[in-house]
């Protein structure tokens, strides 16, 4: 199968987990390079839905390691509540998930600092998901973070900890006027949880460099999506990591030049949770529509997402940042019914057209999307197995997608099931 990065195209929710699923069956490592909890890919086995966070869907096949790479920030609590989940639906969690030692770790003062800076800001408010990623990372790049291999050393934890714990209290306690927290309650918590991680923990650079060596597939599973980067998205309504395929290197320690390919995974139409500009968003009446019919829900936090037409220029967009090869288009069945549908040819802002994504992001927020009308299909396409079997307007509008990303289509998904795909 080769060295294959799974992206999001669009603002996350795209359906990567179902696309990782059906992909990871021919991968013998599937790694999680970036995010933390505040991911959440929902993947339906046999009708019954499973959904993660933090652990790759790979979990769910025998027989493959799944990784969870440096540049993921781990909730521990998250991630053992997360291993408790699988085992209680009969899933083995053992050697067959690693953990770098390299891994940043989130505190509850991070999840206090992810709520409160929000509610100080309110006017530039990003909508995150309250999970402490944002605080996490901002420490990891201030280079006072906490990673895996710290608190497995009780001295060297207990030096950091007691370092960032001052600093945080007096955050608190002077900025926020918030309670403080206890230093030992902290770090006895933490100690146990390195206890129950610790049988998990892997120098993932070394694992995946020697996989390689042994000619073994390695499939990376990108969290969230292209626009939520921290570089290369709608900045600063983004999260706080590369979700981009670059990522995929930086956050496990393998050489970009191992990589083979890349597989940008993209709705049928546009969605987005949290705040920040969305060009294509639809109108009340389509967007009741539209999120029911696409169960548009968000999968860790469960809030309402927003919906919108498919937006070519993000999508070329990803393609670019990425150097995505082929994708994967997801949900095309929540189209179904729609007698009329639009796509999103560029940006119209003040007179003036825009082909490419624009950085000023006054532009993204008062752009008037240029669209093109295509006629919809108007049947259910849930049980369709073949591309050609597809209605016409069906085949037509994909082949538009197609066009205007300038690549090619290699997967399309019709419904939540792992038979519900077709591959071209
Ligand atoms: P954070 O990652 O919790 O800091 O949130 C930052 C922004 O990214 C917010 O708009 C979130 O709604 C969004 N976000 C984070 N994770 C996901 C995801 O997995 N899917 C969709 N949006 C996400």
């Amino acid at each position: 199968m080769s060295n294959t990065v799974i992206v999001g195209a669009q603002w996350g929710d795209e359906g990567k987990g179902k696309i990782i699923d059906i992909l990871s069956k021919d991968a013998d490592y599937v790694v999680r390079y970036q995010g933390g909890n505040n991911a959440g890919h929902t993947v339906v086995v046999a009708g019954e839905e499973i959904i993660l966070h933090l652990i790759p869907s790979g979990i769910l096949h025998k027989n493959k390691i799944c990784v969870i790479g440096n540049g993921v920030v781990i909730d521990p609590q998250a991630l053992l509540d997360e291993i408790e989940y699988l085992r209680c639906r009969g899933i083995k969690v053992k050697n067959n998930l690693r953990i770098s030692r390299n891994a940043h770790i989130i505190f509850p003062y991070h999840k206090i600092l992810d709520k409160l800076r929000e509610e100080k800001f309110r006017k530039t408010k990003i909508g995150t998901t309250g999970r402490g990623i944002g605080p996490c990372y901002t420490d990891k790049f201030a280079r006072c973070g906490i990673r895996i291999a710290d608190i497995l050393n009780k001295k060297v934890f207990k030096e950091k900890l007691q370092c960032n714990m001052r600093e945080k209290n007096e955050v608190f306690r002077r900025v926020y006027k918030h309670k403080t927290f206890s230093f030992r309650a902290t770090y006895d918590q933490y100690l146990k949880f390195a206890k129950k991680i610790e049988p998990f923990v892997c120098d993932c650079a070394y694992l995946l460099n020697d996989a390689l060596k042994a000619k073994k597939d390695i499939l990376f599973e990108g969290a969230q999506g292209t626009h939520l980067d921290i570089d290369h998205g709608t900045y600063p309504f983004v999260t706080s990591s590369n979700a981009t395929a670059g990522g995929a290197c930086v956050g496990s320690g393998l050489g970009p030049a191992k990589i083979d390919k890349v597989i940008g995974v993209i709705k049928a139409y546009t969605t987005r949770v949290g705040e920040g500009p969305f060009p294509t968003e639809f109108s009340a009446q389509l967007l009741k529509q539209i999120r029911n019919r696409g169960k548009e829900f968000g999968a860790t936090t469960g809030r309402p997402r927003r919906c919108g037409w498919f937006d070519a220029v993000i999508g070329r967009h990803a393609v670019i940042v990425n150097g995505i090869e082929t994708i994967a288009v997801t949900k095309l069945d929540v189209l179904d019914m729609m007698p009329k549908i639009k796509i999103c040819v560029g940006y119209k802002y003040k007179g003036k057209v825009f082909r490419h994504f624009p950085a000023d992001i006054e532009i993204l927020w008062k752009a008037k999307p240029i669209y093109e009308e295509w006629p919809g299909w108007m049947e259910d396409i849930t049980r369709t197995k073949y591309f050609s079997k597809l209605p016409k307007n069906a085949r037509k509008y994909l082949e538009r997608l197609a066009q205007l990303l300038e690549t090619r289509i290699e997967i399309i998904s019709v419904g939540s099931e792992r038979n519900q795909t077709i591959f071209i």
